[in-house]
């Protein structure tokens, strides 16, 4: 039932809406949020970290970049926006967030800008794409960077995709000699300048890509410009030793894309197909997030999300797979396969795989279309599943585990209640702040907070305290955020009367 409403959509991304759920969202008196209630189980113990995801799907105020702690609070909500590549990467020697957020195309790729912040939140670059683009829709944008990969390098730059409707000749696939298809390309642009360091095409190599090995095949109903071909999509870059390794789902493969544009090898999930012969555990389909280590050169570790599915075609369990891969004698073999097999997954689109720590080697996978993220162990061992919302009707494109500590720029939040002629209930929050452990509340007569009294400490329990209050005839309120007895911020000051 649930594979038939997704074919009939054919979107690679989410049919947006068309599964009805009643998941159980969070409310709060001192923010508009709707973050959904994440469920937290644990088998075992887990590396450091909060969970970041994007959601969407189901209802705007939860549509936005969300950190959440394995005791499934809230700890932050970006701006009500579609997000990707929620995480903390290093810039400049600085742990910093960064997002894409922008326009998803039903097609399953996206428009949009990448934003970078600090541990206060406040935007510190603002990346663009503005190069001669055409959509599907022909609207003009303010930027064309795709939402499926935003990855900043040692170099402090960011890698991007980005797909552009084309006409080519496609009858040798069984098309017309104008119809539109998707080209896959990436850039690496200059963080700090948006300039353009580095451009690649995959419509500038047909010969090592070939229209005809892709998988997802021409159909009679794709070749328009609103409904293009989706010939590669790519969707992840990653830095190499002289070049860069593409993922291009649509081939069920990475590529190396040399510095000087060629293509050098091709490593397949499919036996016999590509460059490199692999073991039986180590096919994959449909893949998604290449990321590469320890690369020498005779060989390298590479990691990877194998959706194994499709929103037409459930075949195997979604798993994650790490390899060996040895260039020298162009072979792979599987290291790490993981699977929770007490909750086997079928993500038809989307998904991650992080690296939590060499050291651990806990792995967090992000499931895209099933809305779930799940921790592995150095045994691959399932320890943490967090749940984000219905499978199939909320989605993230990538969900990971981060360290992160900031101070918000912003003040706390402060609501103060009557409930009796001397009680007020307060509530108490900041959002984004991950320093703060409790909450001095101090009353005032004075409009500027002047001249305060110490009315209570309250712990800091989730996202929002509260406390009630009684002996208090008028005057004023204000909190401050503490760590210890260290103040971190304080509200605006809030008046009783009204
Ligand atoms: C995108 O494709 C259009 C043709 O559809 C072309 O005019 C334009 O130059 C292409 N843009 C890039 C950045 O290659
Ligand atoms: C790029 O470099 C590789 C490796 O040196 C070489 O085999 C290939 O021919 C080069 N391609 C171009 C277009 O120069
Ligand atoms: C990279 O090599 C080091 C040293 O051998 C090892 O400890 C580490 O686990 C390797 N990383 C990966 C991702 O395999
Ligand atoms: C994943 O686990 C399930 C349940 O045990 C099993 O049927 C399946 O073969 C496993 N798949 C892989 C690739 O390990």
């Amino acid at each position: 039932m649930v594979n038939r409403v997704l074919a009939a959509c054919g979107a690679l991304l989410l049919p947006l809406g068309a599964l009805a759920d009643d998941w159980p969202f969070m409310t709060f008196e001192t923010a508009p949020f709707l973050p959904p209630q994440i469920s937290v189980t644990k088998s075992g113990a887990t590396d450091p970290g909060y969970i970041f995801v994007g959601p969407r799907g189901n209802q705007e105020r939860g549509t936005a970049a969300l950190i959440y702690d394995e005791d499934a609070n809230l700890v932050y909500r970006g701006p009500q926006e579609v997000t990707a590549n929620f995480k903390v990467q290093r810039l400049f020697n600085e742990d910093v967030i960064t997002f894409w957020a922008g326009d998803m195309m039903t097609l399953g790729f996206g428009y949009g800008t990448v934003h970078i912040l600090d541990n206060t939140y406040r935007e510190i670059y603002t990346v663009k794409l503005q190069e001669d683009f055409l959509s599907p829709d022909g609207q003009p944008r303010d930027s064309f960077i795709d939402l499926h990969e935003s990855h900043v390098t040692n170099r402090n730059t960011l890698l991007v995709t980005a797909y552009n409707v084309t006409q080519r000749d496609l009858t040798s696939v069984g098309g017309r000699p104008d119809d539109y298809m998707l080209d896959g390309m990436f850039y690496e642009i200059d963080i700090a300048t948006n300039e353009i360091v580095y451009f690649w095409s995959a419509l500038d190599h047909i010969d090592d890509i070939p229209f005809e090995e892709s998988k997802q095949k021409w159909a009679e109903d794709v070749g328009s410009q609103e409904k293009p071909w989706d010939t590669y999509h790519i969707n992840s870059v990653e830095l190499m030793d002289d070049g860069y390794i593409i993922s291009l789902r649509h081939y069920w493969s990475g590529f190396f894309v040399h510095n000087n544009g060629s293509i050098l090898w091709q490593l397949s999930g499919e036996k016999g197909a590509g460059d490199f012969e692999i073991d039986d555990s180590a096919e994959f389909s449909w893949q998604h997030d290449i990321r590469i280590y320890n690369e020498t050169e005779e060989g390298f570790v590479m990691n990877l999300f194998n959706n194994a599915n499709t929103p037409t075609n459930e075949v195997a369990a979604t798993t994650g797979l790490s390899f060996d891969v040895d260039k020298t004698h162009r072979t792979i073999k599987t290291l790490r396969v993981l699977n929770d097999t007490d909750d086997v997954i079928h993500s038809v689109s989307q998904g991650s795989y992080q690296l939590l720590s060499e050291e651990t080697s806990h792995v967090v996978l992000g499931y895209g279309s099933i809305a779930r993220v799940k921790e592995f162990d150095a045994n691959n061992n399932e320890v943490l599943t967090v749940q984000f919302g219905e499978d199939n009707a909320v989605a993230s494109y990538r969900g990971f585990k981060c360290q992160w500590k900031a101070t918000p720029f912003w003040n706390p939040t402060l609501v103060a209640q009557r409930t009796g002629p001397e009680s007020v209930q307060i509530y108490m929050s900041w959002n984004g702040a991950t320093e703060y452990d409790n909450w001095a509340v101090y009353s005032s007569q004075y409009s500027d907070g002047s001249d305060p009294k110490f009315e209570a400490r309250v712990q800091r329990t989730g996202f929002e305290a509260a406390i009630e209050l009684t002996g208090l005839t008028s005057g004023y309120l204000q909190v401050t955020a503490q760590k210890g007895d260290n103040p971190l911020g304080t509200s605006e000051v809030v008046s009783l009367e009204s």
